[in-house]
Order: structure tokens, then sequence, then C-alpha cells
């Protein structure tokens, strides 16, 4: 049995804090002595730009060392897997080819599951401890390859009125993804740019606690403008600035997911 879990990050809403989460929480993991793989699962190429400046990004577009390489040939992930500076911290980069992954996706036999068959060597090698893939704002048939090939599912939700709204679409999706993935599971819901002084937050936490078959997280994470200078410098805030608030708030975070979603302790 592999050690490794596997963790989606994904929500419909754009802007929800998927990509600024993956990144960080996945940074925070390695720098507390895990070993992790980072997979960029949208186009817009974000979480890749977290690491890297645009020409290195493009270059990884260029040579093949991406998802879509990956899944348009089906092949092992391993051959696409790039190191971070960051110790025990690795990433599968993307290209802006994602674009037309549903059509590529369309034609291939047992399509929901490319990505888990891609995955299976590097999980079955049990190197890594944690797996987080970053979703595009989409509910298609990628979030649900995505989703096939997690343990389970972390949902960032904005702290804001249209943050809250999609959050049913999202849980109808998930559901229809068990159907093809039993064990698959929502670990919780984390959320992003909170601003404490607005009356509005506490009603959106009160919302989200009584949200059926989801967990709130209790480390929730606040507006930070550290966390905006990082990604300019290509860095998450955890490692950029680490005595930040939003990078204390993310490693707590980042524990408490390590907490819950302990795959051996589930198997
Ligand atoms: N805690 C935070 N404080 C301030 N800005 C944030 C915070 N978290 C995310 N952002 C900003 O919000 C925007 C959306 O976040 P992102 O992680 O890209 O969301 P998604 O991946 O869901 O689209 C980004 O510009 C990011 O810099
Ligand atoms: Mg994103």
């Amino acid at each position: 049995m592999s050690k490794t879990t596997v963790i989606a990050f994904a929500n419909n809403k754009g802007g929800s804090g998927k990509t600024t989460s993956c990144s960080n929480i996945a940074c925070a993991m390695a720098l507390a002595g895990k070993k992790v793989l980072m997979i960029d699962g949208d186009m817009q190429l974000n979480l890749t730009i977290s690491y890297f400046d645009e020409e290195t990004a493009l270059e990884y577009a260029q040579t093949g060392k991406n998802i879509y390489t990956a899944i348009k040939e089906e092949k092992d992930l391993s051959a696409c897997i790039v190191p971070t500076e960051y110790e025990g911290l690795d990433i599968v980069p993307s290209s802006s080819l994602m674009s037309s992954i549903e059509f590529d996706l369309f034609t291939k036999w047992q399509r929901e599951f490319i990505l888990k068959k891609c995955l299976e060597p590097v999980r079955a090698r049990g190197y890594y401890d944690y797996i987080l893939i970053d979703s595009p704002p989409t509910l298609g048939g990628w979030v649900m390859n995505i989703m096939c090939a997690s343990d389970y599912v972390v949902i960032p939700v904005e702290a804001s009125p249209w943050g809250l709204f999609g959050i049913a679409n999202m849980f109808e999706f998930f559901n229809q993804v068990k159907t093809l993935a039993p064990k698959l599971e929502v670990l919780g819901i984390a959320v992003t740019k909170a601003d404490e002084r607005k009356k509005y937050f506490k009603q959106t936490l009160e919302t989200l606690k009584a949200t059926d078959g989801a967990r709130l997280f209790d480390n929730y994470i606040r507006v930070d403008s550290a966390v905006e200078w990082a990604q300019d410098n290509s860095k998450p805030v955890v490692a950029y600035k680490k005595t930040s608030r939003s990078a204390v708030e993310y490693t707590k975070l980042a524990e408490e997911i390590m907490y819950y979603g302990n795959r051996q302790k589930r198997n």
C-alpha cells in the first residue's frame, strides 16, 4: 500500500485561493520535512509561475516537462517532474496547451482515469508523502480526472458573498465523481482572503460551518499583501516572508491538513 496521500484543490469559482493555497500548503509541508509533489493542472500556469520565472515556465512547456504532455501521451508522470529550489518539493508544470485538454480527453478510453494511470508509477514508488494538485476553475472531464486520481479534495473558499455562491454545484459535482471514485472524500473547506473586520465574514463562517458533509478547517487565511509580494517574486509566502501572518496561517493550515489527510490512518 502506497504511503502517498493525494489531495486535489478544487472550486469552480475563480479567485477562491486554490493556487495560493496549493502552493503554500505544499511548501509548508516540505519545510516541515515532508516529500511533496505539486501538479499544476491549470492552463493559466499560476502554480508553475509561483516557483519559476516565465522564461523557465515556457521552457518546461516546450520541452514536454508538463502535465499536458503526460496526459496526451498517457505516460508515466515521473518523466515530467522538475525540482523547485526547496528541498523535498517538486512540481509537474503546466502548459498553455491545457486549454485543449477536454478535447484531448474526449477520444480516450476510460477518459476519467488518465491522470490516475499516469500517477500510478509515482504513487507505487512511495517516495512522496503528499501530492497536491491545483485545478482550473471548471467542473468538467479534466477536474473529474484530478478528483479520480485523488484521495481527498480541499475546497478553498473566498470569504465573500460570491465566494459562497456555487458551493452547491461543487458538491453536486463531487457526488457525481464519487460514483467513479467511491473512496474520494472532501477533506475540508479552507476559508481564504478573510477580513475579520467585516461583519459579513462571521456570517460566511457560520454558513460554511453548517455545510453538510464537509469539515470547515479551524485555520483560515486572512487577507495579506505579503501573499502578492511573494507571488511577484515567484515564491510562496511561507518561504518568502516566514513571519507574515499569511505564512503563519498557511503553516498552521498545512498542519491541520496533514493531521486529517493521513492516508495511512485511513486504510
Ligand atoms: N490571503 C490572501 N491575501 C491577499 N491576496 C490573496 C490571498 N490569497 C490569494 N490572494 C490573491 O487572490 C487572487 C486569487 O488567488 P488564487 O490563489 O489565484 O485563486 P484561484 O487559484 O482559485 O483562482 C490572486 O491574485 C492572489 O494573489
Ligand atoms: Mg488558480
